[in-house]
């Protein structure tokens, strides 16, 4: 598993010590995430591992501390497909009272065969938006009570460009389109709302940030492919797509001063390929995002008589 000897260069060369430094990361458990989780360890960084596969998740833990035997490493469950699981999570950090350097919101789905969260929602646009909505809105009151800057990470896609939010049918509960016309607008919704945040909290210790990995291969990644397809592309795709990359972006929003609202990713072909820079947003990402947040609360407060 061990981190390729080109990637410690770049930490070293590009990102700060986390040295001590608490990150929250969802998805730890597989794809980008799994090699972020080795990155941030590499930078000295405490990690509580938000999953929503313990067994998985205790078996990545042996494996880092092999690799890093002095590293502290927390599992918490979360499962981002029901808003209880995030509510529960969202509790256990404030009551452990964990102090949050950075909070990575890495968890995704491309497309899955259960079509609803447990709250009734499109897998994708639940999993991808809603659940990584609720979370943060859970967490941020907490996270503005601590005394330090806080960095607030929320993975994107260059698919965002693609997405098209119909508000007749937002969750796609009148028609079923295509996978990735759903997974492109649960892109475009995070990347809207996390502008919003950026606006909203400038004068905040809440930094928000985007990234994306560009274009790797993941277990998400293969979903978008049929299988004939994949025979040719897998091997093109075990060279020049590797997750170890693409996770970069994560510890380089971490430890860089970056104004809130950026994007981060390879700045290289297509934006799919490259080391991790400041990336211009589409104009359509700035586009109607009081409408897509007044939207979200009434579809959250249906659902949450608490929030
Ligand atoms: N791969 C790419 O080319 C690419 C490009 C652009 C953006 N991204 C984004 O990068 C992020 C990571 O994706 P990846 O490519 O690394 O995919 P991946 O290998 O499939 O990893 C997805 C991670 O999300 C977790 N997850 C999925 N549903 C969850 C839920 N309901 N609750 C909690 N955790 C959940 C998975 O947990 P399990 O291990 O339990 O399945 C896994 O750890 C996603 O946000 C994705 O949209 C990826």
């Amino acid at each position: 598993m061990e981190l390729k000897e080109k990637t410690k260069k770049y930490l070293n060369k590009k990102c700060q010590s986390l040295d001590g430094k608490t990150i929250v990361l969802t998805g730890a458990t597989s794809g980008v995430g799994l090699k972020a989780l080795e990155e941030l360890l590499f930078l000295g960084a405490n990690v509580i591992m938000a999953v929503r596969n313990q067994e998985k998740a205790e078996e990545i833990k042996k494996e880092m501390l092999f690799e890093f035997p002095n590293a502290n490493i927390q599992i918490y469950p979360l499962d981002l497909s029901s808003f209880d699981s995030i509510k529960k999570f969202a509790a256990r950090i404030k009551r452990n009272k964990i102090d949050v350097y950075g909070f990575v919101n890495n968890a995704g789905v491309f497309k899955s065969d259960k079509n609803k969260t447990i709250d009734g929602y499109n897998m994708v646009m639940g999993t991808n938006y809603l659940g990584t909505y609720l979370l943060i809105e859970r967490l941020l009151p907490y996270l503005q009570t601590l005394p330090h800057e806080v960095k607030l990470i929320n993975t994107t896609s260059i698919s965002y460009k693609w997405g098209k939010i119909n508000y007749n049918d937002f969750l796609f509960d009148k028609k079923k389109k295509r996978p990735l016309k759903v997974y492109s607008r649960s892109k475009l919704c995070i990347t809207k709302y996390s502008i919003y945040m950026a606006n909203k909290l400038m004068d905040s210790n809440i930094v928000t940030i985007m990234t994306h990995p560009g274009i790797v291969k993941t277990n998400l990644l293969m979903e978008m492919f049929k299988p004939w397809y994949m025979r040719i592309f897998k091997p093109l795709a075990n060279i020049f797509m590797k997750p170890e990359k693409g996770a970069l972006s994560i510890p380089y929003a971490l430890t860089n001063k970056i104004r809130s609202g950026s994007l981060i990713g390879p700045n290289g072909p297509f934006k799919g390929w490259g080391k991790p820079k400041l990336n211009k947003l589409k104009k359509k990402a700035y586009n109607d995002i009081e409408r897509l947040i007044v939207h979200t609360k009434g579809i959250i407060t249906i659902t949450n008589k608490d929030i």
